[in-house]
């Protein structure tokens, strides 16, 4: 790409009309969740790894910054780190995306020209199928089949949906003459095959039912196509993956659903182009599928973007396949915010805990036809009103799983039975975090299954037990989390010098003075702070204290060059969080606060496992010692679970 200096006026005119249309929000959303906090998002940096958001993006200035590792810019640095690409590379890719002249750039990157052409040429596609259906009298028997499974004209027009003819080349005949279009291309837009006997290409689509697959702006980046006959084999067969189509990155109908899903702020997922076909013609517009592939990461990073409490509802099948596909499905969403809090795991009326701790990052929920019927035919069958009521009545994820196991022996269970569900059952429950729910769970299934509540609660805590980690990872654990203790002792000096109006330097003393700092100079700073900043509020009424504490301390520690040290970072680590609302900065506090004790916990138990792991090879004598160990560190990794991950 050649760059000449002579233009570089009107490039700067051109990046900068570029980088003011760029939405930093929108940018980075596109390649990691971020969860609002305030005037800021935040989200795991996609720079390194971790499971507890630290990256964070301020849209007011457009930049965004990783207190984790502390690299930081604008959406343009953005792009070029996340797509390892040059800023050159990046510049022209955004000029061509907004039609944007860049003269000095040289020409426009021929991927994106690529990209616009296919878009092109599948938006002709689909409108020239779509006028056979409803056209054609080679069409009327696919309009015949939609019209039986209740698609009208409406919402065969809403999603564009066509037919392609028996004849083996008809569409490239049509591209050819309307579009001038050479082979190459529209094999690059996967619109033909090669022929297998013979030379030259076929129609990849014929006598099928065609379904234009939309990205979330409307391009056309694919179709999916049901055969009429059912003799044909595959039943339906969808593009390949294309420089514009990938499969594991799209959903059916997000662009036709994305503002019911905000606006409901709700995303039901199923797994057929008809059972979201139908909901949507029903009025039920929160809807997507996948496209005959499991649920990905990214198709859940995609959907965050348009729910904030990233409500899902798992629509899938109700046969073996669906049950699998929820299983699986629900564990990629559990992993894709596991470090935004936990996933929910109670409704509020069910069982009240009063802890902060409880927010939860994401909420799942199934919805079982429990007919055999997936929910094109439950729509068709019983009503779109039957469906929607499912869907409020849906169970959470655990609730659901819990009754399945428990409802899939039916009426009577031999003691076998019992042992064999209850031994299903233990996973689940000891996946649940918080000790009075899982109590509660507890209680609720050992009546269920007629079984002793006391027995189940201990096999419960054996299987928590087991999943002590072992000592390589322990030691791994210890070590990651010292990093994070480190940082959060930082973050929460940080708050005294934010100058943030929401934030009073009492507020954070009342939560800074339970906790102790392991590291000795954080806690000497820690306890001189606090010892300050009382002071101060008696004299102070206003919020400029922050000059004067960092003067004082500067001061008083003016030869302590590790003190110093530590003052300058929480101060150079600032930027971010003076917007943080009162809610907010306590929601942070915690969050840091319980590092710390889980640092302390996680300390605690490494030494009494050191103690372990030197005893345990010892005469028989001392097998009560090791006995009384083990004890400890169960009890320690008990209070440990029950401190928020
Ligand atoms: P209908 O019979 O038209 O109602 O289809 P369905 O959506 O109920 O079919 P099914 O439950 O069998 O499949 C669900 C989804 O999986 C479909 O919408 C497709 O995306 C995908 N799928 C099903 N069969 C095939 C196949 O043979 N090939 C491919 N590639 N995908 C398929
Ligand atoms: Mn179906």
């Amino acid at each position: 790409m050649a760059y000449n200096v002579a233009n570089t006026n009107q490039n700067n005119d051109a990046v900068s009309e570029i980088k003011n249309r760029l939405d930093i929000v929108d940018v980075v959303s596109e390649h990691l969740v971020l969860k609002k906090s305030g005037r800021n998002y935040w989200g795991c940096c996609p720079f390194h790894s971790e499971k507890t958001p630290s990256f964070s993006v301020n849209p007011d200035k457009g930049i965004f910054k990783c207190f984790g590792c502390g690299v930081g810019g604008d959406a343009i640095s953005f792009l070029m780190k996340i797509n390892n690409s040059t800023f050159f590379e990046v510049i022209s890719d955004l000029a061509n995306k907004f039609g944007i002249e860049l003269p000095a750039f040289g020409q426009t990157s021929e991927k994106t020209e690529l990209k616009n052409k296919i878009y092109e040429i599948n938006l002709e596609t689909a409108n020239y199928f779509n006028k056979i259906l409803l056209e054609n009298p080679e069409g009327i028997h696919a309009k015949e089949y939609l019209f039986k499974r209740d698609i009208d004209r409406e919402i065969i027009q809403k999603f564009n949906i066509g037919y392609s003819l028996k004849q083996p080349d008809d569409l490239i005949n049509h591209l050819i003459d309307n579009l001038k279009v050479s082979y190459d291309l529209l094999d690059k837009a996967g619109l033909i095959s090669a022929r297998t006997s013979g030379n030259g290409y076929v129609d990849r689509f014929r006598n099928r039912i065609m379904i234009p697959i939309q990205d979330d702006k409307g391009n056309i980046i694919a179709f999916g196509a049901r055969t009429l006959d059912n003799s044909q084999n595959p039943k339906y067969l969808n593009s390949p993956d294309t420089v514009v189509f990938n499969k594991s990155r799209s959903l059916f109908a997000l662009h036709q659903a994305k503002d019911s899903i905000r606006s409901l702020d709700s995303v039901i997922i199923m797994e057929g182009y008809f059972d979201v076909i139908t909901a949507h013609a029903n009025g039920l517009t929160n809807v997507v599928a996948t496209l005959g592939t499991a649920l990905t990461e990214q198709h859940i990073k995609m959907l965050a973007r348009y729910t904030d409490s990233r409500r899902i509802y798992l629509g899938f099948d109700a046969d073996d396949a669906g049950v699998n596909a929820t299983s699986r499905g629900a564990e990629i969403i559990k992993s894709v915010f596991s470090g935004l809090g936990d996933i929910k795991q109670f409704d509020e009326n069910f069982v009240s805990t009063g802890d902060i701790n409880n927010r939860s990052s994401c909420e799942i929920r199934v919805v079982a036809t429990n007919t055999g019927k997936d929910p094109d035919e439950f729509i068709r069958n019983e009503g779109i009103e039957a469906y929607k009521k499912l869907v409020n009545n849906s169970p959470l994820l655990i609730d659901y799983q819990i009754n399945r196991i428990i409802n899939s022996k039916g009426e009577i269970q031999s003691p076998q039975d019992k042992a064999n569900l209850t031994k299903q059952l233990i996973p689940i429950l000891s996946e649940i975090k918080n000790a009075i729910i899982r109590d509660e769970y507890i209680r609720l299934v050992s009546e269920r299954l007629e079984i002793n509540e006391e027995s189940l609660s201990i096999e419960v805590k054996k299987s928590l037990q087991k999943s002590i980690p072992s000592r390589a990872d322990f030691k791994q654990i210890v070590t990651k989390n010292s990093e994070k203790h480190i940082l959060a002792q930082k973050n929460l000096l940080g708050l005294y010098f934010i100058n943030n109006e929401n934030v009073s330097t009492l507020c954070i003393n009342d939560y800074l003075k339970e906790v102790m700092f392991l590291e000795p100079t954080y806690e000497l700073l820690r306890q001189e702070i606090i010892r300050l900043t009382e002071k101060f509020e008696k004299k102070h009424s206003g919020n400029d204290y922050a000059e004067e504490l960092t003067e004082e301390l500067l001061t008083k520690f003016a030869d302590n060059e590790e003190v110093k040290q530590i003052i300058a970072d929480v101060i150079f680590s600032l930027d971010d969080k003076k917007c943080l609302n009162d809610k907010l900065i306590r929601q942070y506090i915690i969050e840091n606060i319980t590092y710390i004790q889980r640092h302390v916990a996680l300390r605690e138990q490494d030494e009494l496992r050191s103690e372990y792991y030197a005893r345990k090879d010892d005469e028989l004598s001392s097998l009560q010692l090791q006995y009384k160990v083990k004890e400890l560190i169960q009890l320690s990794q008990v209070r440990l679970e029950k401190i928020h991950d």
